[in-house]
């Protein structure tokens, strides 16, 4: 077994996979159903100094992740200050906090949420482009808490990579990327109408289609800042995370699976990313933080697509798929013209077999 403990800005966890917030940390009692299905670390559902009354309905799945229009906490912030929290301690996990949004509301909050908090989370996703606000609620939440204060960036116009130099200027101890992404709409062809309700159905995407995009901003942040970095975003196997902490995230952060597929996923993606660190010789799941943030080498632009005979069955799908009709299959065995190959790539990631290997360097025969 590898060590999957990590430390962030000197929280120790017992493994780096832990909830995201959002509707798997409504409440205490999911929170403590998370605890239960296995995350090395807490996060509660943001709040902020009211309720929030998002518009009906306001989740839908779609084909590769979610659409959403939940706000915040819908739970009043008394509730949870006077019952919640403290329900959800005791674990022993460390509690992360989120909170939003302005200045004057983390001003309000941070002093009344300290007592439970091992750490906050701001969440910038209603205070707009400019980074004054958020620098702002950073000074505020830093005047309260004597705790590290970790900014979470939503993917909006806003140049990410400054935003989170600019957090860490502020005093930020961690940057968490990505929030959901939007706005974006989903159609209903049955009724015509977007699946979420609001004046104008949009909502905010999640879930699988939202990693690429994820791993993106992680990576180029985890390049700019020093303060460690938590990544979030279509996270829902051991493989994903393994993906993510190579870009440079220390931890990560997982909301649509849990929602989906229910808060024993947070063990499972522990357990398969023990496993993959078992098969890949790690001894421990921090090794991977950042190992794939060294700049591409020039021999990886100068290769080719090689076939290897043993796993490759002739299934056609390679063939299939060459926009340069550069690839036949000849006695189940897919052959590969390198004079017609562009060496796009596609039929890397295409073979379902591993049977096509992208080999840095050979010379073109
Ligand atoms: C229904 C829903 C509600 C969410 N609520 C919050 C929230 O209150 N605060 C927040 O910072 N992020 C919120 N998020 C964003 C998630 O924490 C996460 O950043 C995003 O969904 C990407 O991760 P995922 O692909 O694992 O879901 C919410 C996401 C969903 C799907």
């Amino acid at each position: 077994m590898a060590n999957l403990s990590v430390e962030i800005a000197g929280i120790r966890f017992p493994n780096p996979i832990m909830p995201a917030a959002g509707p798997p940390v409504r409440d205490a009692r999911a929170i403590l159903r998370c605890a239960a299905g296995g995350a090395g670390g807490l996060v509660s559902k943001t709040i902020s100094t009211r309720a929030a009354t998002p518009p009906i309905p306001n989740i839908a799945e779609i084909p590769h992740g979610m659409v959403n229009t939940e706000l915040w906490s819908e739970l009043p912030p008394e509730q949870w200050i006077d019952r919640e929290y403290a329900l959800a301690g005791g674990t022993g996990l460390p509690f992360i906090v989120s909170l939003g949004y302005s200045a004057d509301d983390i001003a309000w909050l941070a002093p009344r949420i300290r007592p439970f908090a091992d750490a906050v989370e701001l969440s910038t996703h209603y205070i707009g482009e400019d980074a004054g606000p958020m620098i702002a609620a950073i000074g505020a939440a830093k005047a309260a808490l004597d705790v590290p204060v970790f900014v979470k960036l939503s993917p909006l116009g806003r140049e990410m990579v400054r935003a989170a130099e600019q957090a860490e200027s502020a005093g930020a101890d961690g940057i968490v990327a990505i929030n959901s992404f939007g706005p974006v709409l989903a159609i209903d062809p049955d009724t015509r109408l977007p699946y979420l309700g609001g004046s104008d159905g949009y909502g905010w995407l999640s879930g699988p289609a939202l990693k690429p995009l994820a791993i993106r901003c992680v990576r180029d942040i985890a390049r700019a800042v020093d303060v460690p970095v938590i990544g979030v975003g279509g996270v829902g196997r051991g493989i994903d995370a393994v993906e993510m902490l190579m870009a440079g995230a220390s931890a990560v952060q997982v909301c649509t699976a849990a929602m989906l597929h229910g808060p024993a996923i947070f063990g499972r993606i522990a357990h398969e990313l023990d496993l993959w660190l078992d098969e890949h010789g790690y001894a421990s799941a921090a090794e991977l933080t950042g190992l794939a943030l060294a700049a591409m080498p020039a021999a990886w632009s100068a290769g080719q697509p090689v076939v290897h005979e043993g796993p490759c069955n002739g299934c056609d799908l390679c063939a299939m798929a060459c926009p340069y009709d550069a690839i036949s299959v000849v006695d189940k065995l897919a052959v590969i013209d390198l004079a017609a190959c562009a060496r796009c790539g596609l039929c890397v990631t295409r073979c379902r077999r591993g049977a096509i290997e992208w080999v840095p360097e050979v010379p073109v025969a």
